[in-house]
């Protein structure tokens, strides 16, 4: 197990922030992943750095996906999530956002350099930047560093763009209070389940109301 890299090596400067101060050092990988295998660069100031998070790979093993739809990566760092669900659904519309500047340019030339050609990289706050979009899936490690009060305001705007019958998917550690954001986050959807325990993290499967029929 690898841990969560939560920072960014340079002090008080987070993932999050849009321009990050800690010097590039562009470190790259191969994952393997449910048949999918990408070569993929990171780098300092970008979540997770160098190596594939154990949450994230949590929430790639247990994410079900449609053939097709929109899909959405929240928080994409350097993308790995968003250019995995592109690879397994060739049909599918990807849109991969982040507020940090390094990790959507990352994220794009990931893209490029895997071709992959499925979706669009978005920079910025992602309520902000996502204009009218909806969604048939969300897929997001969150950024529990934000705070509560960001944090929430980033699921419920995700809740709000799944269209009816929409999924959202998400990964916390127990030690990140994986527990009590279910219980915030749950009244934003119709109906949230655990669907996998391991290794300290949960996996969250989030379902909002199907349309209804008179
Ligand atoms: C825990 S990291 C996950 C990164 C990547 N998905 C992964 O699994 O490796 C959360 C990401 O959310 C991003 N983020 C934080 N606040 C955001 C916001 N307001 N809008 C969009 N992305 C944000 C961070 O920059 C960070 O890259």
């Amino acid at each position: 197990m690898n841990g969560n890299k939560e920072t960014t090596n340079s002090g008080s400067d987070h993932y999050f922030t849009a321009q990050p101060a800690a010097k590039s050092q562009p470190e790259q990988f191969t994952i393997s992943v449910r048949g999918v295998e990408l070569t993929l660069t990171s780098d300092r100031g970008v979540f997770s750095h160098g190596q594939l998070d154990d949450g994230t790979l949590r929430l790639l093993k247990k994410m079900e996906l449609p053939e097709a739809g929109d899909f959405l990566d929240l928080g994409c760092g350097y993308g790995v999530i968003g250019l995995v669900a592109a690879e397994l659904r060739p049909e599918a519309r990807v849109t991969l956002v982040d507020i940090n500047e390094r990790a959507t340019k990352l994220a794009a030339d990931n893209a490029q350099a895997n071709v992959i050609s499925n979706v669009e990289v978005l920079t910025g706050d992602a309520p902000q930047v996502l204009g009218e979009r909806h969604f048939d899936v969300v897929l997001c490690n969150p950024p529990i560093r934000v705070g509560k009060q960001k944090l929430y305001e980033l699921i419920g705007d995700a809740a709000e763009r799944l269209h009816p019958g929409g999924v959202l998917w998400m990964v916390i550690h127990t030690r990140q209070g994986a527990k009590s954001h279910l219980r915030e986050m749950a009244p934003m959807f119709s109906e949230c389940e655990i669907v996998s325990r391991k290794w300290g993290y949960r996996v969250f499967k989030c379902k909002k109301q199907s349309q209804e029929v008179d």
